[in-house]
């Protein structure tokens, strides 16, 4: 059987745990990534963590000449598609960016895997599908709201084009992630945010490692029990775990043309307070925070409904949020030179 995967993306944060946990799970994972949101650091730590050289190639997922050469070169029946931009805030500004990369990529990958009959996709698709959900915990069934940013409608477009090919002889598997957070347990490879962090715990971290002078929580007004907002936190490591979850289910189907969906969360909401409070707890830092206005665009509270992900694919997280945090302060410690 062949082992070799094709992994884009998988020079950025959750490819990178992913590539570990295939590498761990008999998988040669093949990454192909344009560094424009990450550099070697990853790649470096992944071959620390597993003794082993990672096949990488460095290029566009759009570039279907490049695309080419590694289809031509590497043999492999199934690619996870990670390569995206993803910040919510930068797609506002630069919405042509973000459809021409994130749909771009994904319409070359399907046209290459075509021409090489390659079968099976994984693709990282997200929450933000939702939006502003009616009732929580969100199911798959749940319907989308028009999406907050142009980041969530290329998911959503990512989606409904995925779907669409499936039909014509693709076997898909999407999964919505929630809010990813952590790093590797042995620190050797975490989240590298490009300049000032959009998310929360890259943010705390900094703040406790003293990059940032403070974490602004936005807003404690909401109607939640301590007033911030709800997510569903969820361990990088057990998102990866997911993914290979993932490939053995679908490579065990027989059938032709798949396109299912997955929630991939913990199910349980925890609020931004919370998570500044566990921080502090776990790692016995005191952080400067202060309370400030809402984000504009945020959701008052989502978490998922894991059960379809539980039962079909056997997935259960093994990490706990207080390891996640731990985890993410060990990385953030190694960057900083702190330890
Ligand atoms: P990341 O930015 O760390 O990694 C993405 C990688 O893709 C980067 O290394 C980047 O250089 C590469 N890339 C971007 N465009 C490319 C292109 N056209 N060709 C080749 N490489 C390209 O992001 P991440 O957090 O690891 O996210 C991975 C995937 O998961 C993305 O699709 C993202 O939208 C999705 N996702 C992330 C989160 C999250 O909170 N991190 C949540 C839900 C979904
Ligand atoms: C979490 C909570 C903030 C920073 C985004 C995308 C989503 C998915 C995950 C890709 C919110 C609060 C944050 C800060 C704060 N990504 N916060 N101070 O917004 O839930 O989800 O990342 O698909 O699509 O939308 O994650 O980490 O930015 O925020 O108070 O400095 O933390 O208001 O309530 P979010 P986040």
């Amino acid at each position: 059987m062949i082992k070799k995967i094709l992994v884009t993306g998988g020079a950025g944060y959750i490819g990178a745990h992913t590539v570990v946990e295939l590498v761990s799970a008999g998988y040669e994972p093949v990454i192909i990534d344009n560094l424009s949101a990450s550099d070697l650091t990853l790649v470096r730590g992944i071959e620390k963590i597993t003794g082993r050289p990672v096949a990488f190639y460095q290029g566009d997922c759009r570039n279907r000449a490049f695309l080419e050469e590694v289809f031509s070169k590497e043999k492999f029946p199934a690619v996870m598609h990670f390569a995206a931009l993803k910040s919510v805030g930068e797609s506002v500004q630069k919405p042509l960016e973000y459809y021409d990369n994130n749909i771009g990529s994904l319409v070359a990958l399907l046209d290459m895997m075509g021409k090489y009959r390659v079968t099976d996709f994984i693709f990282s698709s997200s929450c933000t599908v939702y939006g502003q959900p009616d009732a929580i915990p969100v199911t798959e069934e749940t319907p989308f709201k028009k999406a907050e940013s142009p980041y969530g409608a290329t998911k959503q477009m990512c989606e409904r084009i995925l779907e669409d090919v499936s039909k014509n002889g693709l076997r898909v598997l999407s999964l919505r992630y929630f809010n990813p957070i952590g790093a590797h347990p042995s620190a050797q490879i975490g989240e590298l945010p490009i300049g000032t962090p959009n998310n929360l715990v890259p943010f705390v971290t900094q703040t406790a490692a003293g990059v940032r002078p403070e974490l602004v929580v936005f807003g404690n007004d909401y109607n939640t029990p301590d007033g911030s907002c709800i997510r569903d936190f969820i361990h990088v490591v057990d998102v990866a775990r997911a993914h290979v979850d993932a490939l053995q289910y679908l490579q065990q189907k027989k059938e032709n043309r798949i396109y299912e969906v997955f929630n991939l969360g913990v199910g349980k909401g925890m609020s931004v307070l919370e998570i500044v409070n566990l921080f502090q707890q776990v790692t016995g830092v005191q952080l400067r925070y202060r309370i400030g206005n809402r984000r504009p665009g945020d959701v008052e509270k989502i978490y998922a409904d894991p059960s379809r992900i539980m039962k079909e694919l056997g997935w259960k997280p093994v990490y706990t949020i207080e390891q996640a945090l731990l985890h993410a302060w060990q990385w953030q410690k190694k960057l900083s030179g702190l330890s």
